[in-house]
């Protein structure tokens, strides 16, 4: 099925996102090998997500849904159990990346795999740490499926990741809470720091210092409260939606605006997007707030490699955002984005070329020529390539088309934004499924 979406239009009123993914994903790794129970408020019921509860299931988890709350029982670090068949993680890089830090110290072997996107995507960043600390993991070169061979204890080690990636440093802490000592993991970049700031919800002594964070293996996690803020990276296609939409107002509630992550606020502020922050609070150890935003004249930035850490994500909907903002904006650091769930760099140029764009790419980023014409899109088509992002990011793009644009496949939406159109129908955007 397509997405159909009529040009113009403007977004108004109060929505609430779905809740964080990251954050959802490590609730339930650190719940199922947590002593006691945890309760998720907020859970994402995305495909990302299901991945890796129906994965925690597959390894002995008690999860269970009670009304608008996850439980999960959890019986300790010792406890899970060899899975019958293979662990199948669809779409999801984080339930891969993190799993396996999780399986490397367990004392059975165990198989993961994918969809195409997933088996095409880089695994050797987390093979090669885990293989030092003691885990025999085979590949397919550097690729999934992925056999790993647990190891118990495994050996703690000062790791340095090649790239900045949260999920290189998540898998490296998760396999450390089952090493013998102190295993710290330095970082050439900024990364979201959610799996620091909950294995402190859990009770493991965190230590951080600059560029870098540390643990000590066998520190038992407690079972704790999860209250999941609100998806950023869901919110900002909506950020940018009403910040190239003439006359939008819109607010988003209890968003997660964690300062590793909040790249997007900034990159669209710097262009001229009016946002306030209102209500800003902690939710169980993450920051939280109301968010509202206006439409402006928006003009272009430069976003360099510090930007594209604090927004690896929203990288997709920020080229939108420059295609609508007077003068060229230049993206460098970013090559990241090649090896997302597409390659991002090709797949947006390829879309913004397809609407008429003028945009050139470089092999670490790309140059958009902007306009603030009331028209900066031609209709046209999308090709997806089976990327979410791609497809919602796009979707906003008809606020300022002078013809409708279909996106050519929706499905993809499901794995980090159940009910988008919806939410999108209800702010103003004039989408349909077909
Ligand atoms: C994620 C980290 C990011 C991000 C991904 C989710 C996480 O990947 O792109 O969507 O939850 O840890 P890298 O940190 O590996 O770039």
């Amino acid at each position: 099925m397509e997405f159909h979406i009529e040009p113009g239009g403007r977004l108004t009123g109060q929505i609430r996102v779905p809740g964080d993914k990251s954050i959802s994903h490590r609730a339930l790794l650190l719940g199922a090998i947590a002593e006691g129970r945890t309760t998720v408020t907020g859970f994402l019921e995305s495909e990302d997500c299901l991945a890796t509860l129906a994965a925690v299931r597959a390894l002995g988890a008690r999860v269970e849904r009670e009304g608008e709350c996850w439980q999960i029982e959890g019986t300790g670090a010792s406890s899970l159990t060899a899975p019958e068949a293979s662990l199948d993680l669809g779409n999801s890089g984080t339930s891969m990346r993190l799993l396996v830090g999780v399986l490397a110290g367990q004392s059975f072997a165990s198989h993961v795999t994918g969809d195409a996107s997933l088996c095409r995507r880089p695994m050797d960043r987390v093979i090669e740490p885990l293989t030092q600390m003691g885990a025999a993991i085979q590949s397919d070169e550097g690729c999934a499926p992925l056999t790993v061979h647990g190891q118990r204890p495994l050996t703690a080690i000062d790791y340095t990741p090649p790239v900045a990636s949260a999920q290189i440093k998540s898998c490296v802490l998760l396999a450390g809470l089952f090493a013998d000592g102190r295993t710290t993991v330095r970082e050439v970049g900024v990364s979201r720091d959610h799996t620091e700031r909950m294995l402190s919800s859990f009770g493991v002594p965190v230590t951080r210092f600059e560029a870098g964070v540390s643990i000590i293996g066998g520190s038992p996690l407690y079972g704790t409260d999860v209250v999941v803020p609100t998806d950023l990276s869901s919110a900002a296609f909506f950020l940018v939606g009403a910040a190239i939409a003439p006359d939008s107002a819109l607010w988003l509630s209890e968003v997660g605006i964690n300062p590793t992550r909040r790249g997007v606020l900034d990159c669209l502020a710097r262009m001229g997007a009016v946002i306030e922050y209102h209500n800003e609070r902690e939710l169980a150890g993450e920051p939280v707030a109301d968010l509202h935003i206006r439409g402006g004249d928006l003009s272009a930035i430069d976003i360099g490699a510090v930007d594209v850490a604090l927004a690896i994500d929203e990288l997709p909907a920020l080229c939108v955002a420059a295609a609508c903002a007077r003068g060229t904006t230049q993206i460098t650091g970013a090559a990241e984005l090649r090896v997302k769930e597409s390659d991002r760099i090709a797949v947006v140029a390829g879309g913004l070329a397809a609407l008429g764009v003028d945009v050139t790419i470089q092999s670490d980023g790309m140059t958009i020529t902007g306009t603030d014409a009331a028209d900066a899109f031609a209709g046209g088509r999308i090709a997806t390539h089976g990327d979410h992002r791609i497809a919602m990011a796009f979707a906003m793009a008809a606020l300022r088309a002078s013809a409708p644009i279909v996106i050519d496949d929706c499905a993809p939406v499901a794995t980090s934004f159940p009910g988008f159109e919806t939410l999108a129908a209800e702010a103003g955007l004039a989408i349909a499924r077909q």
